[in-house]
């Protein structure tokens, strides 16, 4: 079926920075993809891919290479979008 996205807080993206068993998720333009299956595929090397882990990537992503589009790559991976602590408080 048509897959629900998660209302991700800024504390939940930290937590799931790849590290103790935790995914890895990281946030582009407000939308949050988890990045662990694509790890290993990343032509610029897993260790650099970790370095967006549990944060906002985008910055990082347009310092290498701002010519990949990250939407057609990482759909599949899409988990959710940012919200505030506030817009998450029901
Ligand atoms: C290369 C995808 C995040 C660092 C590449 C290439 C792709 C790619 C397709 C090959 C580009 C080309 O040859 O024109 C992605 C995707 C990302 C991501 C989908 C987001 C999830 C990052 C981040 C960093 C990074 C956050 C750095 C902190 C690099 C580097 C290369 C590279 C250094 C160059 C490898 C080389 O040619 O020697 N990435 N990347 N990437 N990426 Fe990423």
């Amino acid at each position: 079926g048509v897959p629900s996205l998660l209302r991700v807080t800024p504390a939940m993206l930290k937590e799931n920075n790849g590290r103790k068993g935790k995914p890895a998720w990281s946030s582009y333009e407000g939308k949050v993809y988890n990045i662990t299956p694509y790890l290993p595929f990343h032509p610029g090397g897993e260790g650099e891919l970790r370095r967006a882990a549990g944060k906002d990537g985008r910055k990082l992503f347009m310092e290498v290479h701002p010519w990949v589009n990250w939407d057609n790559m990482l759909g599949e991976c899409l988990v959710g979008i940012m919200v505030t602590e506030e817009q998450a408080r029901p």
